[in-house]
């Protein structure tokens, strides 16, 4: 049974939902699964944009079948080699034996490493370059080279006759398609743009660079409509605009919210304690927007994610065999890994019986050129009654710091 929608003249969505896959790439959580994207235009020359990950090829094939409707395929493009989107290719070219696969140099080297095997690509590969075209009749197609957007060999497709872009993996988005394609339907609801941000942070988050190259690569050409790999498909101004809004932050490593954003951990309650009585003092201070996570409940892209929303950030921590708490300090190289940059930044740590916790979390976050916010709060194994003030004071100094930016 198909499962296809139109979404543009001619231009069909023929990907498919995964809701069986419990971590993309096997790290990131996916409670509400991920669809994978493929697209038909429809032309003199029928295109194929992209393919699935092989575990949900039956439903593509006959997707593809249905919309093409006893023509035949004339090319696949594959905008990048993650096997997301690759491992479906030699089923297609077996199916559609005149069907040529179309890819950059690196393209074609990927997917020999992938599938050492396969003889379904030999002598039907078309090598692109960054600026090439290919006219398939009323649309013409010129592929834009979007190095580690991703991965290194990423190219996008601008189609030049309407002003459309398929955009690989960028504007993507964790979450199945919930009968709606278009992001029109998606981008006022709150949760929805909490699994883009999880995404594209996790995912792409640390080639900012690389995205505002593509930002500014693209900002000349008019664009009616975003289709991307994974998600709705970006449709109308309103949508677009948004979208591009956020990249621009994002890739930019710029806070979206004033807010604090504490990230503790703990072993006996005693640093757990500390954080909700700073919370709390944050509160009574009138400060809005507080976000109070505990590393060893939480899938790490969450909290990575909400890092880079808001504008500040308490990491709250304990000595560990004289070490950093394992898990904090595998949280702080995973963050750091995105890229994080530019936030405010504070500490509360437990010494208890002594070590170096505190020392190890500013050297795993030094790269990133934060502004150190308020005194360090030490605690040794819990708070006395004394150290209200301290914590107070810690407080306030967020807050402070807080009323002073302008996001
Ligand atoms: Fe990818
Ligand atoms: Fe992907």
């Amino acid at each position: 049974m198909q499962f296809t929608k139109k979404v543009y003249e001619n231009i069909y969505w023929v990907g498919t939902n995964d809701r069986g896959l419990k971590r993309f790439e096997n790290m990131f959580i996916l409670p509400n699964g991920v669809s994978y994207n493929s697209y038909i235009i429809k032309d003199e020359k029928n295109v194929l944009m992209d393919g699935v990950d092989s575990s949900a090829l039956r439903t593509f094939l006959e997707n593809v079948d249905y919309v093409l409707n006893g023509e035949d395929l004339d090319y696949i493009i594959v905008q990048h080699m993650e096997p997301d989107h690759c491992g479906s290719i030699d089923f297609i070219l077996k199916t559609y034996p005149n069907c040529k696969f179309v890819g950059n140099a690196k393209s074609i080297k990927f997917f020999k490493q992938f599938y050492p095997n396969d003889k379904f690509v030999d002598g039907r590969f078309i090598e692109i370059r960054d600026g090439d075209e290919l006219n398939i009749g009323k649309r013409n197609l010129k592929f834009i080279f979007a190095p580690m957007v991703h991965w290194p060999e990423v190219f996008m497709t601008y189609e030049t006759t309407e002003g459309l872009f398929f955009s690989a993996d960028a504007f993507g988005s964790f979450n199945v398609i919930e009968g709606h394609i278009q992001a029109k339907y998606y981008i006022n609801n709150d949760s929805w743009l909490d699994e883009n941000r999880r995404y594209y942070i996790n995912i792409v988050g640390k080639h900012g660079k690389m995205v505002t190259n593509l930002l500014k690569k693209v900002s000349g050409f008019k664009i009616n409509a975003i289709f991307p790999l994974h998600g709705p498909v970006y449709e109308d101004k309103d949508s677009i605009s948004f979208i591009l809004d956020k990249y621009d932050k994002w890739a930019n490593f710029k806070p979206e919210t004033k807010g604090v954003n504490i990230i503790f951990s703990s072993m006996y309650g005693n640093t757990e304690l500390a954080s909700d009585l700073l919370a709390s003092k944050l509160d009574e201070l009138g400060v809005e927007n507080i976000r109070l996570r505990d590393v060893s409940d939480i899938d790490f892209s969450y909290i990575i994610a909400d890092s880079h929303k808001y504008s500040n950030q308490v990491f709250v921590a304990m000595n560990y065999n004289a070490e950093l708490y394992h898990k904090m300090d595998a949280f702080l190289r995973e963050l750091v890994g995105t890229g994080y940059k530019n936030r405010h930044i504070s500490f509360i740590h437990n010494y208890s019986w002594g070590g170096k916790s505190l020392d190890i979390a500013k050297s795993i976050l030094e790269s990133g050129k934060h502004k150190y916010i308020g005194e360090d709060f030490i605690i040794n194994s819990s708070m006395t009654e004394n150290q209200e003030r301290d914590i107070e004071n810690l407080a306030k100094a967020i807050k402070e710091d807080l009323d002073n930016q302008e996001i």
